[in-house]
């Protein structure tokens, strides 16, 4: 990421649509938009209380707080928006939930993409979109990094219904987005960092344990896992999407890998998190559970993003955990959010672009 400046000027001032601005990454992405001055305007369920969206507690945001599934009621807001970039993040993202709720998980992960394609394709001003996937879109059949180009049949209904939203917006750039107006699709993996409160996820779970003092129980420390933190993916977000609005050939589905030394078992991720938080806490393997299956090992492979945008990861496993800690503990002490926020992506921005 050479261009950091070209990038702030892009965002200045834009109105920028980011779909799930509520959610634990939209909250970050709005929030660093918002500090490179763009106008964004937030389409997303209610926040629960709980939420990093809620301690943000911003004023004046253009947002409507309604379901991706209502076609109509989105399609308004996004002419209301007159939306130049678009980030799409809505969704149903939880693995167990989508065991639970298939039909639910498809019509929201799926249907709300091609909802969102449709109200965009009425948009005048569109710039570059980026739709936010997730690195389960792959048939899990081997044990090999997967490439751009491996198998989309994601195993269980959450990773499937991101599969077929990839297969869906593929089609509608070929059948109905003119080749000016950029699309790329984006493969993160697993992420942690500060103010996530979702259920079943290892750091936040980590948390819960950890702010009562008791011990963390792991479900599946043996699993293999893409960690990365937040602030990664995002930053490959903002600048594909930022790079593709002057080069559209540069639209393309990308996958968004840690650094190689950052794949790491949960155990392994338990374990820094225990040392960073301290205060005598440790980890147990989970006896006697049941849990739906997941795909055992996930490796990405992220040298496409590299070679056409210039984008890498920058921030160690260790470094990912220490600054989700040290987040934690600002909130918990009472201190500003916000301000912890502003300087990770500060610092971020600092190591990683200059
Ligand atoms: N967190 C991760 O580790 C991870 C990893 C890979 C991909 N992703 C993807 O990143 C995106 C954001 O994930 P997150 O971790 O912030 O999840 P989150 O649960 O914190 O946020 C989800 C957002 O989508 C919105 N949403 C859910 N259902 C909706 C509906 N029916 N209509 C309108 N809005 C709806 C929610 O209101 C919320 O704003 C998702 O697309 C997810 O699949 C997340």
């Amino acid at each position: 990421m050479e261009d950091l400046e070209g990038m702030k000027r892009f965002y200045r001032g834009k109105r920028v649509l980011v779909t799930g601005h509520t959610g634990f990454k939209g909250a970050w992405l709005s929030f660093w938009l918002r500090e490179m001055g763009a106008e964004v305007w937030g389409y997303a369920l209610k926040p629960s209380e709980e939420s990093l969206f809620s301690l943000l507690n911003w004023e004046g945001m253009h947002q409507a707080f309604a379901d991706i599934r209502e076609q109509k009621v989105l399609e308004a807001f996004v002419r209301q928006a007159r939306a130049q970039v678009v980030f799409h993040l809505a969704a149903q993202p939880l693995v167990k939930t989508g065991y639970e709720m298939p039909a639910y998980t498809y019509e929201t992960n799926t249907m709300g993409t091609v909802y969102l394609l449709e109200a965009l394709r009425k948009c005048e001003e569109l710039l570059s979109v980026g739709i936010i996937t997730t690195d389960k879109v792959y048939a899990a059949v081997s044990k090999e990094a997967y490439r751009e180009e491996s198998l989309l049949d994601g195993y269980d209904p959450y990773a499937n219904s991101k599969s077929c939203a990839e297969l869906v917006a593929a089609c509608y750039k070929r059948c109905f987005f003119p080749e000016s107006i950029p699309i790329s699709v984006f493969r993160a993996g697993n992420v942690i960092g500060g103010g996530d409160f979702a259920a079943d996820r290892l750091l936040p779970d980590c948390v819960r344990s950890a702010l009562k003092g008791e011990d963390i129980w792991l479900r599946h420390p043996f699993g293999i896992r893409p960690y990365q933190h937040v602030l990664e993916p995002l930053s490959a977000y903002l600048y594909t999407v930022y790079c593709q609005s002057k080069l559209p050939h540069l639209a393309d589905s990308y996958n968004i890998a840690p650094k190689e030394s950052s794949v790491a078992t949960n155990g392994e991720v338990a374990t820094l998190f225990c040392r960073y938080w301290g205060e005598g806490i440790s980890w147990k393997k989970q006896k006697d559970a049941v849990f739906p299956k997941e795909a055992d090992i996930l490796r990405l492979n992220g040298e496409k993003i590299e070679k056409n945008i210039g984008w890498k990861p920058k921030w160690s496993l260790p470094r990912a955990v220490a600054e989700t800690v040290a987040w934690t503990k600002a909130w918990r002490d009472g201190n500003s959010v916000a301000e912890q926020m502003r300087r990770q992506i500060s610092v971020y921005e600092k190591e990683g672009y200059l």
